[in-house]
């Protein structure tokens, strides 16, 4: 789906990490320290201290590439595991994650825990529906081999501010970011670009309407990603497989009126053909007010995590 960087995440909890990944097969909470509480924090989501103060040669222990796209696209995207506020849904983004032990069972570690999960069609994780066995059977053979870990990439790779970090929907301190008005103030005045941010079935009636932004808490009446410079669009998958593409204006508006068979599934993607899924499918039709949900902090059932993001 993506380009996957391969920096390793996990600063802190790294000894811990490297400790447990000497202890080899079935590691649990004891090697690593007491379990993924310890192993980062919120305000690590992504840490890069590796990168940028280990330059070349950096080490330490980071996941291989499969399991780490896979966790990273699969299980620790916006909402779900990605931080330690809910400790119903660990992090589950790093090697120290992986190879801490599950508050459900402390026999196991979470990768095995989490195995049996995407498994189980009782208690689906993805919750709403199992992965096709290939993607599982990237993570169930890296635990039966031991869970090793590979040494993380050297900064060479793309630091911040590069390439690197393109988590996209899987970044999870993309929406741990201050509010900002990334593009300055929209229009109020009636028409397409009009009122960037607002729910626009207050007033309309679209299928399908809302924003697009850059950053994850943008005030309404910002301007959104100008989707027509960037070719940005909406792609909208509904429950007959049609596929409709919906454009994104200047204002970072979109609106359509295509009936729509539900439940329907959306993403945003980029001209490069990056995309940010919502995992969530759109079920009935109050969901097509897509502001209404994506609000600046977030809001509905379930609340969304705050803005509509471009791909980055
Ligand atoms: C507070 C009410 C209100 C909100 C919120 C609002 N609009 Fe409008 N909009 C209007 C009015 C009134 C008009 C002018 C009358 C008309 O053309 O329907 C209008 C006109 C339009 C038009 C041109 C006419 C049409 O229906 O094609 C578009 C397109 C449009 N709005 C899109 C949006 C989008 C997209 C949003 C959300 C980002 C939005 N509006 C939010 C009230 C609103
Ligand atoms: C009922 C509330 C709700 C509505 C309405 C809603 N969303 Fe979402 N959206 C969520 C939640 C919750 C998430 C995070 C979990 C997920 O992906 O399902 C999310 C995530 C997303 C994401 C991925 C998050 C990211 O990383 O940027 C995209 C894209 C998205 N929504 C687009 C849309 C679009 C387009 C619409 C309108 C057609 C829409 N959403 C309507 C709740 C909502």
């Amino acid at each position: 789906m993506r380009a996957t960087n391969f920096l390793c995440l996990g600063g802190i909890g790294l000894a811990a990490a490297v400790a447990a990944c000497t202890v080899g097969q079935g590691v649990h909470a004891d090697a690593t320290g007491g379990g993924y509480e310890s192993s980062s924090s919120a305000t690590d989501p992504t840490s890069e201290t590796t990168d940028e103060s280990g330059g070349a040669g950096a080490t330490g222990s980071c996941l291989p590439a499969d399991v780490k796209a896979l966790m990273a696209s699969q299980c620790a995207t916006s909402g779900c595991h990605t931080s330690t506020s809910d400790s119903k849904k660990p992090p589950l983004r790093t090697f120290a994650d992986l190879t801490a032990s599950s508050k459900v069972d402390s026999s196991q570690t979470l990768a095995e825990r989490s195995v049996v999960r995407m498994k189980d069609s009782a208690q689906p994780m993805p919750p709403d529906a199992l992965l096709p066995a290939s993607q599982v059977s990237v993570l169930e053979s890296w635990v039966k081999s031991g869970m090793k870990p590979i040494a993380c990439a050297p900064s060479a790779d793309g630091g911040p501010g590069g390439d690197g970090p393109d988590g996209g929907a899987t970044a999870p301190d993309e929406f741990d970011v201050p509010a900002k008005c990334t593009n300055g103030a929209g229009t109020t005045s009636k028409g397409s670009s009009m009122d960037p941010g607002r729910a626009c079935n207050t007033c309309h009636s679209f299928r399908l309407a809302g924003t697009v932004y850059p950053t994850a808490h943008e005030p309404n009446d910002c301007r959104g990603s100008n989707g027509s410079t960037s070719g940005l669009k909406l792609v909208v998958t509904d429950a007959n497989g049609k596929t409709t593409q919906v454009s994104i204006n200047s204002a970072g508006n979109f609106y359509s009126s295509t009936t729509l068979a539900r439940p329907a599934k959306v993403k945003i993607v980029d001209s490069a053909g990056k995309e940010r899924p919502m995992k969530t499918p759109i079920s009935t039709a109050a969901m097509g007010d897509c502001n209404s949900c994506h609000t600046q902090n977030g809001a509905g059932s379930p609340a969304a995590p705050g803005r509509i993001l471009a791909p980055k």
